[in-house]
């Protein structure tokens, strides 16, 4: 029987039970992921694997497992994955998309209204007894109605946070590479968009492209109340930029569900901030997505080996 070598505990056994119908299957069961060389050594002589972001597919990985056929990476996105060397290989990469795309808007959404309202900062100041009598000036936050929303990326998960904001009467602006003929939102160039943006989301997959995208240069353009939130990945913003451009009051604040490098460490200078509120990679994390996510990637293995067809193929 080929064999199967899955990365993490996944969320139903009854998944591993259907897989095994057709594979031999090894689960990597302690909580942290596999280190390059367990995985590797793991790997070898597998027909499959089922991995999460947290796994480096690189180049080197690639080329010693020459039995390897494919790759059902558990994410949306697949930047862990080195998708040239995979085609060059005729490996098969499957993801599995549009499943957490509602989860991921409402996170998104949970974040702005987190900062909109300055949540976090009104709990610290409670934890740090600095709750006095109610006061007219204190603590005040920012409305959503009629607020100009930028949404850069506008792919689903973009398009699925700009119907929420709609809900809220915000004003919809998006930037992409192309205008998009279903998009809840107009269309405008990045430096516009910048500019006139009360709030900014980050929906991009990462590539080379995408790569430190945001940085000092567009802080300076932004607002200075800008809210800035980022869903996607963490390598699309210039971390050390956005510090800057937080401690010099260049833009208002950020949410990050992502950073550079995941975990951040905790004594890292953005969580000594007020103003940025980092939440743990998140975005996809509710029980129902991360089960869905699961079925996707095992049944891409089982479709792979039956039909020799992927529904999610990425290349
Ligand atoms: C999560 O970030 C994913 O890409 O699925
Ligand atoms: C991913 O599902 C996206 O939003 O493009």
């Amino acid at each position: 029987m080929d064999k199967i070598f899955i990365t993490r505990i996944l969320p139903d056994v009854q998944l591993i039970n259907n897989l095994k119908e057709h594979f031999e299957v090894e689960v990597w069961e302690k909580s942290s992921p596999p280190n390059t060389e367990e995985l590797l050594m793991k790997s070898k002589d597998c027909w499959g694997i089922l991995t999460m972001l947290t796994e480096k597919i690189d180049n080197d990985f690639i080329i010693k497992n020459q039995k390897l056929k494919i790759i059902a990476n558990m994410a949306a996105g697949f930047d862990n994955i080195d998708i040239e060397t995979a085609k060059q290989q005729n490996i098969m990469v499957t993801n599995t998309p549009d499943v957490l795309t509602e989860s991921t808007a409402e996170l998104t959404f949970a974040l702005l209204l987190l900062m909109a309202k300055r949540l976090p900062e009104a709990n610290q100041a409670i934890r740090n007894n600095q709750w006095g009598p109610w006061n007219p000036n204190w603590m005040l936050g920012k409305d959503l109605k009629n607020a100009n929303l930028g949404i850069i990326g506008p792919g689903k998960i973009g398009n699925a946070v700009a119907k929420i904001a709609k809900s809220f009467s915000m004003k919809i602006n998006y930037y992409g590479r192309d205008p998009k003929i279903d998009f809840p939102g107009n269309y405008m160039q990045l430096e516009k968009l910048l500019v006139t943006s009360d709030y900014i989301s980050i929906h991009l997959s990462l590539n080379n492209e995408t790569n430190n995208f945001l940085n000092a240069k567009h802080f300076k353009k932004m607002k200075q109340d800008a809210i800035l939130i980022n869903t996607s990945r963490g390598k699309i913003i210039n971390q050390d930029d956005l510090l800057q451009a937080i401690q010099s009051n260049e833009i208002g604040g950020a949410a990050l569900d992502v950073t550079d490098p995941e975990p951040i460490d905790s004594s890292s200078p953005l969580l000594q901030m007020q103003n940025i509120f980092v939440s743990p990679h998140l975005g996809s994390a509710t029980k129902a997505t991360r089960y869905k996510m699961a079925k996707i990637a095992i049944d891409n293995l089982i479709s792979y080996k039956i039909k020799n067809y992927c529904p999610n193929a990425v290349i």
